[in-house]
This record gives structure tokens, sequence and C-alpha cells, in this order.
């Protein structure tokens, strides 16, 4: 347990209290960032250059380099996560990964990322541990799917891009994780049981796999310029993936041209010279020990007294020459040019003094204490963008007879465990502290999943608080059973006079360090339904919180449904929003719903018995190849219950059938022009658009609406020169949120590029455009194509 003794000692080494100066604009490009940072890096020392590349103590933020006080550097501060501050006070939870990726509005996603960035700038934390784009989702039982956008490699792309560049904008750095493989959670990383260290899980991949699916979303990262990448716990293909020279060395940094720095996930390094010279930059969260630091004149908490692989064993290694000094001034190079390119060098806020004793609360290591300073409160007016955000991503999946969005009802019931203020606290980190509880706190809504992923909240507006506001001002009555137990039982009898709609609120937890057990939703949700549509005939709405994926058993028993998935502290507000008509939906599933979880073929890997202590057991191998998801339904012939990018509106839309193709380029070449140099995302011929395909979109219904067009393309594959077996018939490459008043048409142009109308050649090790004929697919989902063409490369 930490005493607070211990606490202040690292206090003097925080800085002051600051009032947190606006940004300072700083405009640098990478060249003179890059030129500052080796000058700065030509006064360390050896030590110093270790040090910088090693983490320093656990807390006050998730991540910490150390300061250099004699050259006026005060240390980085790296902190979770990808919905927003996790440890923090009067800081804003943001609508998680999969709400935004169900958004699939790019305006949307830069401007979360943008307001995020800026909290975290204000709180005085240097690095964003997000946005995340591994897991993809290969299983919909994976426990961090939620964190991510969408299981589609150019959703999530898109808006992996559009979020680091809001983060950036604010002058934090992006850190875009988990590299690569981290597809499940059991067994994600190596395990010591009596004495003896079984391996994490090998992902293993083969190349175009790799290449056109998990490694796609972190091409477009590094395309947007992010900071840093985390690589991740799992082996891959055999190899710890933060020792990994092919996907460190030859494919982030060599291909993909990627400038930053490599950081290992927490406690994900396994080797000292193999992983440095692997591709790995630093490794998190150290932590120096005592000794260490004290060479530093540092203050270090004794805390976690298992040596890292860095530090002074880094500095052995260039002593003794395993690891090149060269090696070392590449990775201070990389680690400090980002920090400088931001202009973090000037007027950046100190740590907020709160929140070292939060951190350490948060975990049970401090006592809360009336002397913790009072928090920054940074939140400006973001609520009313969660609002927006989690509104935007909330998808009606059905509406029968056009129940929603509600109207003239005097007497509503709200039911489910998911509806009211939770019971267990504003701030849930989930089973990483407390195992027993893998379903999460059993009474209150749902805003966000557990982990390194979730977040505190000041304040969070639960759904059956919204209603009932909304109940007063619009003057009907709410009633409500939040017991599940209650529903399952079908003890329904407190409910009187019988109501105009019921109201049900289910929710699926979904956490870091845990796979899912089931696709249903949690606490008896089946029956709940069931019991609850039996007495509300015809006028039940369902509404989820959920990471992703869900079976809906009693879909044809009720009247709506509507995922709204892990919303972010206005998780009332925005649910009302949506129900009442304020807002018009609009989100679109960045996944696809099954009618059975049997429909989905992706098993956890999870061997128990004497074998599980076996490392060369924990294998996973990925023979679908590129068939996940919506490819996976199509390639078998499955028909799903909802299919991915589906989502409906209280409006109708319709795609002109006479789309327009334009090529822009001209006798395109099968393979890029070899780049000469290297530039972030690599080739950038892969990123030059090649083909505008034009079509009009009218809004038919009769109130204002968003469509979501979505281009799907189908690479020739039966041709000669046409591209090889495996390839999915049919895969995403453009999307547009179109915004349009009743009886408006508009046209939209989707423009594709390179990249997108090529499959990865293993033999070439190159992006390859295949020959024969390319069918474009126009539609509002994968299952409602409205208009196609076809055209010749
Ligand atoms: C482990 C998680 O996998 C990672 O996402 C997170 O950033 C670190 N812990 C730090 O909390």
């Amino acid at each position: 347990m930490l005493s607070h003794i211990l606490l202040l000692a690292v206090w003097p080494l925080l800085g002051a209290l600051a009032i947190s100066p606006n940004n300072t604009g700083i405009s640098r490009s990478w060249s003179e960032a890059q030129q500052l940072a080796s000058e700065f890096s030509a006064r360390l020392t050896l030590t110093e250059k270790a040090f910088l590349a090693t983490g320093w103590i656990l807390g006050p933020c998730d991540g910490n380099i150390a300061p250099i006080p004699r050259l006026n550097f005060s240390g980085m501060c790296l902190h979770d996560g990808p919905a927003g501050i996790r440890v923090a006070d009067l800081a804003t939870l943001f609508p998680a990964g999969v709400t935004t990726g169900a958004t699939w509005d790019r305006d949307l996603m830069y401007a979360r990322g943008l307001a995020m960035g800026e909290e975290f700038r204000e709180k005085g934390s240097h690095v964003i541990l997000g946005p995340v784009a591994g897991p993809l989702g290969r299983h919909p039982l994976g426990g961090r799917n939620w964190e991510g956008f969408a299981v589609d490699p150019y959703l999530s792309g898109i808006a992996m891009e559009e979020t680091i560049r809001g983060h950036q904008d604010a002058g934090v750095q992006a850190c875009a994780k988990h590299y690569i493989g981290n597809e499940q959670e059991t067994e994600r990383s190596s395990v010591i049981t009596n004495g003896i260290e079984t391996a994490a899980i090998s992902a293993n991949i083969d190349d175009r796999t790799l290449h056109e699916l998990y490694l796609w979303p972190f091409a477009n990262s590094v395309k947007a310029g992010t900071a840093s990448v985390m690589c991740s716990y799992n082996r891959l293909n055999q190899t710890y993936a933060c020792a990994h020279d092919r996907t460190l060395n030859e494919i982030l940094k060599g291909e993909l041209g990627f400038q930053g720095y490599v950081m290992s996930d927490w406690f994900a390094t396994h080797s000292g010279v193999d992983s440095v010279n692997g591709g790995l930059d630093m490794t998190m969260p150290g932590p120096l020990s005592q000794g260490e630091a004290q060479t530093l004149n540092l203050s270090a908490i004794p805390f976690h007294e298992i040596p890292s692989w860095f530090g002074t064993n880094l500095t052995t290694a260039v002593n003794n020459g395993s690891v090149s000094e060269a090696r070392l001034d590449d990775m201070v190079l990389r680690i400090m040019t980002p920090y400088y390119l931001l202009g973090q060098d000037q007027d950046f806020p100190s740590v907020d003094p709160s929140n070292a004793w939060l951190y350490y609360v948060s975990y049970g290591l401090a006592q809360l204490n009336p002397a913790i300073p009072v928090a920054r409160d940074v939140r400006a007016d973001h609520g009313a963008l969660v609002r927006e955000i989690a509104a935007a991503g909330t998808v009606l999946l059905k509406n029968e007879q056009s129940i929603l969005p509600i109207r003239n009802v005097t007497n509503i019931v709200v039911f489910g465990n998911d509806a009211p203020d939770t019971s267990d606290g504003l701030y849930f980190l989930g089973p990483i502290t407390d195992p027993s509880r893998p379903l999460g706190a059993k009474y209150g809504t749902l805003a966000v999943g557990g982990g390194s992923g979730a977040g505190r909240t000041s304040d969070l507006v639960s759904p059956l608080r919204a209603i009932r506001e909304r109940g007063y001002r619009d003057g009907f009555r709410t009633q409500y059973i939040t017991n599940n137990d209650l529903l399952a039982g079908n003890n329904l009898t407190s409910i009187f006079p019988l109501p105009d709609v019921c109201l049900v609120f289910l929710k699926t937890f979904s956490t870091e360090g845990w796979d899912r057990l089931s696709l249903e939703n949690d606490w008896n949700s089946t029956l709940a339904v069931e019991n609850v549509a039996a007495l509300c005939s015809n006028r039940t709405v369902v509404v989820t919180h959920s990471s992703g994926v869900n079976t809906l058993p009693w879909d044809d028993k009720v009247a709506a449904i509507v995922a709204a998935h892990y919303p972010g502290e206005q998780a009332g507000n925005s649910i009302v929003d949506v129900l009442w008509g304020d807002v018009n939906p609009s989100g679109h599933l960045p996944y696809t719903i099954p009618k059975n979880e049997s429909d989905y073929d992706f098993p956890i890997v999870n061997i128990t018995g004497p074998d599980a202590l076996n490392s060369d057991a924990w294998q996973e191998d990925f023979t679908e190849g590129l068939f996940i998801d919506y490819r996976h339904f199509d390639a078998h012939n499955i028909t799903p219950l909802y299919s991915f990018g589906h989502g409906l509106s209280y409006t109708t839309f319709d795609i002109s059938s006479d789309a327009q193709v334009s090529w822009i380029a001209q006798n395109l070449s099968a393979l890029p022009t070899p780049a000469t140099t290297s530039t972030p995302g690599g080739n950038s011929e892969l990123w030059g658009g090649v083909l505008n395909i034009t079509t009009t979109i009218s809004n038919t219904g009769s109130v204002a609406g968003a469509a979501v067009p979505q281009l799907y393309v189908s690479l020739p594959t039966r041709q000669d020169g046409g591209a090889p077996s495996g390839t999915p018939r049919s895969v995403l490459r453009g999307f547009e949120k179109v915004k349009l008043e009743a009886g408006q048409s508009i046209p939209v142009t989707f423009s594709l590029m390179r990249r997108d109308i090529s499959f990865w050649s293993v033999e070439e090790q190159e992006w390859r455009v295949p020959q024969g004929d390319l069918q474009l697919d126009l539609g509002f989902s994968f299952g409602d194509i409205r208009a196609s063409v076809t055209t010749q490369i």
C-alpha cells in the first residue's frame, strides 16, 4: 500500500498548479522539430538517453517519462485512454470508439478527437493512449472491440485518421494502439503460474491478411502523422509483437514510413536487446528502479521492483555493443521529434495535481484525503458534443408502424437495469481490478466499457433521469422497474395503468482483460424483454447499451430496437433526443448482427487443464484470412439479422441508379512507381485518387435527416490478371454522411484511391491493381445495395 509520504516524494517534480494557457498554435515542420530533437539529444548523457526510452514511475499518469531539469525538460505524461482521460476529475467521458464509428461521420470523429486532445493538454498530458485500431473485431466476443471504431478496416482507418488529426491539432500526441493482432483478451499476455511463465497467445496471420485487414487502419494512422504506436501484448507468428522485426522495422518503419516511436503496452516487453533491435523505442511503464532513478537524482516509488528491460540494462547493452549507439539515438529522435513538432516544449500545462491522487486512489493504493487539490475543470462545453456524437452513433435497427419517435403519450414505463443511475459510483474500472464482476455493475446505465478504455464521469445522465425530466416537461408520467430479476420472473404487477409505450434498457458489459461469454445482452435480458413484450404487445421498444455485436432472440416480439452503444456521460440526454425525434437517427452498424451466435465462427481460443501452461498450445490461427464479419456472412451465404452498415431513419432515402464513373488515372499501371523517399503512410501513389463515382442521394420522406450512402467494391477475380483467390466478393471502400431536408436531392461523389482497388501481392510485396471488371455497388448497408455499375480496369 502506498502511503501519502511516498506520493509527496513525487510531488515536487510535478510542478506547481498552473493556469492552463491556450494552445500556442506553434507550427513547426517535421524537419525543424527533428533538428530541435537532435540538438536536445546531443546534450544528453547515455543514461539520460536510456531513461528517456524507459518509463519512470507508476503514476501520476498512466505512463511517465522522467524530467531532466538541467535541460528544462519536465518529462512526459501519458494518459489513458481512448474515451477521455481515464483517471481524472472534471474531465469529459466521451462516447466510446464503437459509438463514434457508428456515426459514419468524419466531422464528428475529428471534433471528438480535437475536444479530447484539448482536455488532455489542459490536464498536462503529452500523450493520449489512443485511438484503437486493434482489436479490429475478429471475434465478436472480443473484450475490447468497443474501444475501436469498426470491424471494417476502411471505416476504422478513416476514424483513426480523423481522431489522430484532432488529437494532434490540439497539441497532444496520439498513440495508435494495439499493434498488432491483439484480437482476444484471453491469454493476451504471458502468465506466470508457480514461477513458470506461459507465453501470450500467438496470433498467426498471413502477410496478405495482415496488410489488407489488420494493418490497414494503422497505415491510415501513420499517414495522419500519429506520434506513436503502441505494440501489443500478444505474440505474432510466435514472436512477441514488441520485438517483432518484420512488423515493427520492416513494415511500420520501413514500408509505412512511420517516423515516430513505438511504445510497448504495459509490461508487454519481454526482452531488452531483441526488442530494441526489433524496433521498440520506449518501454512502458518501465518503471525505473529506485537505484536507477537515484543515478539521476530522481525520486522513484518502490511499488514495482521488477527490473525493466531498458533503463540501465540499455546503457549496458550500448556499452557492450549489443545495441548500437546509433539505434539509441534514433529512439531518442523518434521520441522527441513529435514533442517538438507539437510545441510541447513551450508553455505546456503541468500535470493537474489532483491527478496523482486520483490515480493511486483508483487503484486502491492511497486514500482520499482533504488535502487533495481541486481538479482543473477542462470540460468546456464538451458535454454538448458528447450528446451530439452519442445520438449520431445510435442505430435504429427496426421501427414497426413508426412507433418511434414517441408522440402523444401520457404514460411510459421504463424497464431494465441499464436505465437508472449507477449503483457503484461514477467510475468503474471493471474486472482488471475486480474479476469477480465480469458483467460489471448490476445496476446503472452503461456509458462505457471496463479497463483502461473506461473513464470517470463527473456527472452521468442516466436514461431514467432524462426520461423523467422529459416527462415533467411534456406532461407524461414515468413508471419504472429497474430490477431485471423481477422482469425475468415476470413480476410486473406494480405497473398500473398500462403504458402507451414500454422502453426496455439492456446492457452488455465488455472489458479489457476478459472476453465476453455470450452474444446476448446481460442480466437475463431475454426473459426480461419477452415478459415486457407480453405485457406491452406492439409497443415495446428495446434500447441496448452494448459494446457491439449482440444476438437479439426477441427481435420479432418488439416494435423497435435501438442500438445506442456506449454513449459516454450524456447517455440519457442523447437517447431521449433520438427516442423523441429531436434528433433523427442516422447511426449505422459498424459490424454485423447475426440471427444466431453460431453464425459467427470465430471462437475465442481458450485452453484449460494442464495444456494451459504450455506456451506452444496458445495458437490463434487466422485461417479465415480476409473473411471476418460481413465478408464471412457473404462468403458462407448466411443471412444476418441486421447487415453491416444498416441503420434506419425517421425519413427515407434513395440513391439514383445512374451513377457516373470517371477515371482520374489514365492507363493505370498495375503497380505503383516505387517510392524513392520514406513518407508517412508509405508510397504516396497508394493514396492518390484514381477514380470518382458520382450519384444522387434523395430524402424521399417528410422530415430532414442524414443518410449514409456506402460504396462497396468488388475487385475483378475471375479474369486473367484478376485478384487471387481469398479475395472477398465485396468490401467497403467509401461512405459519406449526407444531411438532407425533406424532399431534397444532392449529388455525392466518392473518390477511390489506388490502395482501394488493389490487393496485397505477397510475391511482389506490393499493392497490385488487378485487371478486369471492377464492380461498384452503392447502398445504405452491405445488404441494401440500390445501384451498381461496372467499369473496366
Ligand atoms: C494496458 C492496455 O492494454 C493499454 O491499452 C493501456 O494504454 C495501458 N494498459 C496503460 O493503462
